[in-house]
């Protein structure tokens, strides 16, 4: 029979996440369906229960339930332990297991796709909220020489730093929240951009000479050239969008789900092709 999967979210009519995941059935000859459900706000957990009640076997979860379905889930995952969110629920022997993939999938983007390692490398992280959250982890593990978070609302990016404290000790000088203000002369070899200021046609207030010769930077935001991948190419630094983060973390929710890893390039091959058409 064929095993049921989808993506829950609201809005969720623009995921491209069911296009991901039928080609990857499609590549490896699993037998899935992939779907989409739009959960009212106050209704995650009924539309959660009705699909596992149907003999769904996992789901997907984006905005704005990733918090809701940490707290859903019965067992959690390393990852998702430690980001407080979940983006990956599996039902299985009667339990909710919840997973986080999406700092994987930003770490194998920037490792296998973009041949950027973290190891070593001076890392700026702009913003405080879930996105950043669910990152934080898989980027310390690699290994940078360190990682500054930024934020426009300070206590925000104290906070999160202080929740991977712990986590510290794999960046070899450390971890530190400091206000856009106070990067001046600071330089960064990969700057990532995990706020929502690109969805809003905005920016967060980066000074010109943040990027260090040859940087990367970073846009979570996939699907549109925003304003910080513009500043970036203007002052030297390499832009890149979140599309292959979506693909990479797409295909470590399949290998959770499924036992069997899908090749990424070609999905995302396809999916610049069509973007560009
Ligand atoms: P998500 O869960 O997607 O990360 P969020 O929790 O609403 O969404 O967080 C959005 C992040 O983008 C926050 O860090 C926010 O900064 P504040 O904490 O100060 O609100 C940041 N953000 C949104 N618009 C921004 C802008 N124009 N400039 C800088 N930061 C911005």
């Amino acid at each position: 029979m064929t095993d049921q999967y989808a993506v829950i979210g609201n809005p969720v009519e623009h995921s491209l996440s069911p296009a991901i995941h039928a080609e990857f059935a499609r590549a490896t000859g699993q037998d899935i369906a992939y779907g989409k459900i739009l959960a009212p706000r106050d209704g995650f957990r009924e539309s959660v229960a009705r699909f596992r009640g149907e003999g769904g076997k996992g789901l997907n979860v984006t905005l704005p339930f990733k918090q809701e379905a940490w707290q859903l889930a019965e067992i959690h995952s390393g990852h998702a332990r430690e980001a407080g969110a979940v983006n990956t629920l599996k039902f299985e022997n009667g339990t909710i297991a919840g997973h986080n993939t999406d700092g994987i999938g930003l770490t194998r983007d920037l490792k296998d796709n973009l041949d950027c390692p973290v190891r070593g490398r001076c890392v700026l992280l702009m913003g405080a909220g879930g996105a950043s959250y669910g990152v934080m982890e898989p980027l310390l593990r690699e290994q940078p020489q360190q990682v500054v978070v930024a934020n426009r609302t300070l206590e925000k990016a104290v906070a999160l730093v202080a929740r991977f404290e712990m986590l510290q000790k794999f960046a070899a000088l450390g971890v530190s929240a400091r206000p856009y203000s106070a990067l001046a002369g600071a330089r960064f070899d990969i700057v990532i951009n995990a706020t929502s200021a690109g969805l809003a046609d905005g920016m967060p207030p980066l000074p010109r000479d943040i990027f260090a010769p040859g940087a990367l930077a970073y846009e979570m935001v996939y699907g549109r050239r925003t304003l910080f991948m513009e500043f970036a190419a203007a002052h030297g630094a390499r832009p890149a969008d979140g599309l292959g983060m979506l693909v990479e973390q797409a295909a470590e929710s399949f290998f959770i789900w499924r036992g069997v890893r899908p090749a990424t390039a070609p999905v995302m091959r396809a999916l610049r092709m069509k973007a560009e058409r």
